[in-house]
């Protein structure tokens, strides 16, 4: 990979999983990360998981810093991009990857659970966001990612706050990516399929030791770097790489008699057929079905 000597990222959740897999990869390319995470879970261990990884990163020559704080606390967000900045002047890249996921049907899902997991995955990564935008316009020059899952953009139970969040930053994605485009500033999101410890109790063990890092990490790292595209949502994992795409279909047009529930049912097929698919590239855009 070649060198990127003066690149600077911030990557959330970076004590453990894949946030740790893209810190160290950032790094071993030459570019200074800001590894976030929460303090350590436990109250014993020596080294918080942000400050093991900056460790890490060290013992290979790279160039890293710890920021404890979760990205929920606008304050210690604020800190953590004011402290980047006054080191290292600049932050081309921020990677929203912490997340939290909560597997329980609906019916057993508490709002307060429900709240938790659009706070951190969702309302995280505005702040984090948020708090690098300006830096990024002003410097003409941002790549910023988000981290959606398979098991929002398709049906997935047990997963309603989960979902909604990671959705939702697909919408962030792409109002972003719009407002970003005239400052170089790309916004992409990756879809991972990765064994961590968030999926370690959810995948078959095969599948598990199928899903390596590598193969997300090289997809991430794409999406940060010079040549990234816009507004994409790419999936990686076990060696595989996907896009995903919303599309409308082509839809027909009713007359103006025929605006009413039945007729609709009675179209249902042909407004469904996908033969013609197209991906907007802008909202209602594809109001198309003049025929
Ligand atoms: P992980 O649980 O190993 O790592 C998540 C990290 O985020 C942890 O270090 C955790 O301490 C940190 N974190 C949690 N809440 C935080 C907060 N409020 N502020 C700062 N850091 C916080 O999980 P993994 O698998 O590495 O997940 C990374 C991202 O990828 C997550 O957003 C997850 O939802 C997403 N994802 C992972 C998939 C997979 O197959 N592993 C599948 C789809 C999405």
């Amino acid at each position: 990979m070649q060198a990127e000597p003066s690149r600077v990222a911030i990557v959330t959740g970076a004590g453990n999983g894949l946030g740790k897999a893209y810190a160290i990869a950032l790094a071993r390319s030459g570019v200074r990360v800001v590894v976030n995470d929460l303090g350590g879970e436990d109250g014993d261990a020596a080294r918080s998981p942000a400050e093991a990884v900056v460790d890490e990163i060290e013992r290979f020559g790279g160039e890293a810093y710890a920021a404890i704080c979760s990205v929920t606390d606008e304050a210690g967000v604020a800190a953590m991009v004011d402290e980047t900045i006054n080191r290292w002047g600049r932050i081309e890249i921020l990677i929203n990857n912490a997340g939290i996921l909560r597997s329980r049907g609906f019916a057993r899902t508490d709002i307060a659970d429900f709240k938790m997991l659009i706070d951190v995955n969702l309302i995280g990564a505005a702040i984090c966001s948020h708090a690098v935008w300006e830096q990024m316009r002003a410097q003409g020059h941002g790549r910023i990612l988000m981290t959606t899952s398979e098991g929002a953009l398709y049906p997935t139970p047990g997963a309603a706050g989960y979902a909604a969040a990671k959705l939702g930053l697909v919408g962030l994605m792409n109002s972003l990516s719009a407002e970003g485009a005239k400052y170089d500033i790309r916004v992409n999101s990756i879809a991972p399929a990765a064994a961590t410890r968030m999926t370690a109790d959810l995948l078959a063990p095969a599948d598990f030791a199928r899903l390596t890092h590598e193969s997300v990490v090289a997809a991430a790292l794409f999406l940060v770097g010079e040549d990234a595209p816009r507004g994409t949502v790419l999936a990686a994992g076990a060696g595989r790489f996907e896009r995903a795409y919303i599309s409308h279909t082509r839809g027909v047009r009713l007359p103006d008699d025929e605006f009413e529930p039945a007729c609709v049912a009675a179209r249902f097929d042909a407004i469904s057929d996908r033969e013609d698919d197209a991906v907007p590239l802008a909202a209602y855009s594809v109001s198309r079905a003049d025929d």
